[in-house]
C-alpha cells in the first residue's frame, strides 16, 4: 500500500498515469538473476509486457536478453541498447519485412511457428546471403491451468508447430541450406500459478528434445518460454515472484544435457512494480442500486479486466474515512465492458480521490490504445517523486 507521503506527492501529476516502483523492479531483477546465474540459465525479458524506456534501461543493466513478438519489438530492443545476439523472436504471423529486419540484425534466433515460415526465412536468408539460426517453436499440448484467454500451448492453439507436422517435414527442413535449427522453443501460457505445471512441461520438453535429436537436429538451446504468474489478489504479500521455486523444479525435472536453457519472463519481472493511478470523476448509483465510481482511467490505459476478465486489486489512496462501501469501479471509455472491478470495498469515496489499480506493470501500458481519442497515459517513477 502506498504511504500517505507518496500519495500526497502524486497529487501534482495529471491522471491517469502509471507509477513505477524502481526499487521493487531492481529487487525483482536481483532476485531473478542471482538464481538464474547460479544455474547458468539465460533470461530474456518478454518486451511485450512493457516497453517503457526507463524500465528497459534498468532491465538491460542486469544482463538480460530480450524476447520479441514483432519486428518493431526487435527494433525497440536494439534501440534500447540490447545486444542483437541476446534477442529471440517468436510470433505466428511474422511479416516478410519483419523477418528481413531480424535477419539483417543477426539476432540470436528466429523462433519459427510454421513450416511455411521456415521456408520463408530460408528464402529471405538466401536473398541476404546468410545462414540464419532458427528454433522450432513446438506446440507441446499442455494445459497450463491458467485463464484460457492466455494459454498458448494446447493442441488446438494457433501457436507453435505440432510435433506431427515437424515429423512429416523433417527431411524438408534439414534440406534447407539457409536456415540452421539450433534450438527448440515452447511457451505454454501466462499467469501460471500452479507450479506443478512446470514439472509437466519439463517432462514434455525432455521427450520432444530427445525426439528432435534422434531426428538429426543438433539443438544447442532449449527455450522454455515465460509464464510465471504473480499474486494479483494480494500483491503486498508477494511483491517478488517465487523464481527460486520455478528454477528448482526446472533444475530437477528438465533433462536436456548440457544444452543452454533459456527463459522468457515478462509479467513476473514487471507486473508488480507498476500501478495505474486514476482520479475519481463522479459517483452515481444505478436504478438497480449499484454504486458506481467513475474514474478518469479506462480500458484504453489498462485493458486486461475488459479483455480477459482479469482481476486487479484496487485501493483508494486518498480517503481516510472509516465508513466502507461496496463500489463498482468503471472507466471513461464508451464500452460496457470498461469495468475495472465490481463489489470493491473502499472507504467512502469522493470526486477527486486517487484510486490505484495495482499490479499493472505488465500488459498495461504496452496494450494501451487511443480509442475514443484518449491521450496515452504518462509514467512517473518512484525515485523521481
Ligand atoms: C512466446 C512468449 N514468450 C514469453 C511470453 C511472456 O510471458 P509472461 O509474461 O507470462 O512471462 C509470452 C507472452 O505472451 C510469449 O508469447
Amino acid at each position: 500500500m502506498l504511504s500517505r507521503q507518496v500519495a500526497d506527492k502524486l497529487a501534482k501529476y495529471e491522471t491517469p498515469f502509471y507509477l513505477y516502483d524502481i526499487e521493487l523492479l531492481n529487487q525483482t531483477l536481483e532476485s531473478l538473476m542471482s538464481i538464474a546465474n547460479r544455474y547458468s540459465y539465460k533470461i530474456h525479458y518478454a518486451i511485450k509486457a512493457n516497453y517503457d524506456a526507463r524500465l528497459l534501461q534498468i532491465i538491460r543493466k542486469y544482463g538480460v536478453g530480450i524476447d520479441c513478438a514483432s519486428g518493431n519489438e526487435v527494433r525497440c530492443a536494439i534501440e534500447a541498447g540490447f545486444d542483437p545476439k541476446s534477442i529471440v523472436y517468436a510470433g505466428v504471423g511474422k511479416r516478410d519485412k519483419e523477418i528481413r529486419y531480424a535477419i539483417e540484425q543477426n539476432i540470436f534466433a528466429i523462433n519459427c511457428e510454421s513450416i511455411e515460415e521456415i521456408d520463408l526465412v530460408n528464402d529471405l536468408a538466401a536473398e541476404a546471403g546468410k545462414v540464419v539460426n532458427i528454433a522450432l517453436r513446438v506446440n507441446p499440448d499442455i494445459d497450463p491451468k491458467t485463464n484460457h484467454c492466455i494459454d498458448t500451448g494446447q493442441a488446438d492453439s494457433k501457436f507453435g508447430i505440432s510435433y506431427e507436422e515437424i515429423l512429416s517435414s523433417v527431411e524438408h527442413i534439414r534440406s534447407l541450406k539457409n536456415v540452421l535449427v539450433i534450438g527448440m522453443h515452447i511457451h505454454i501460457g501466462s499467469q501460471i500459478r500452479e507450479l506443478h505445471v512446470f514439472e509437466n512441461m519439463c517432462n514434455k520438453v525432455n521427450v520432444i528434445v530427445e525426439n528432435l535429436t534422434n531426428l538429426g537436429f543438433e539443438l544447442e538451446f532449449v527455450d522454455v518460454g515465460g509464464g510465471l504468474g504473480v499474486n494479483y489478489d494480494m500483491p503486498e504479500n508477494e511483491p517478488i515472484p517465487n523464481f527460486a521455486s520455478v528454477f528448482a523444479i526446472i533444475k530437477q525435472h528438465l533433462k536436456v544435457g548440457d544444452r543452454e536453457v533459456h527463459f522468457e519472463f515478462g509479467r513476473s519481472i514487471v507486473a508488480q512494480c507498476g500501478e495505474l493511478i486514476t482520479k475519481v470523476l463522479y459517483n452515481k448509483t444505478t436504478a438497480t442500486g449499484r454504486r458506481l465510481v467513475i474514474v478518469d482511467g479506462s480500458m484504453t490505459e489498462l485493458i486486461r479486466p475488459a479483455l480477459y476478465g482479469s482481476y486487479h486489486n484496487i485501493e483508494n489512496i486518498t480517503s481516510e474515512a472509516d465508513q466502507r462501501l461496496k463500489y463498482t469501479i468503471v472507466g471513461t471509455a464508451c464500452e460496457s465492458t470498461d469495468v475495472f472491478d465490481e463489489n470493491v470495498s473502499l472507504p467512502l469515496t469522493k470526486r477527486g480521490d486517487l484510486i490505484t489499480i495495482k499490479s499493472a506493470g505488465a500488459y498495461g501500458m504496452s496494450m494501451a490504445s487511443r480509442y475514443n481519442q484518449h491521450d496515452l497515459p504518462g509514467a512517473v517513477y518512484s525515485d523521481e517523486l
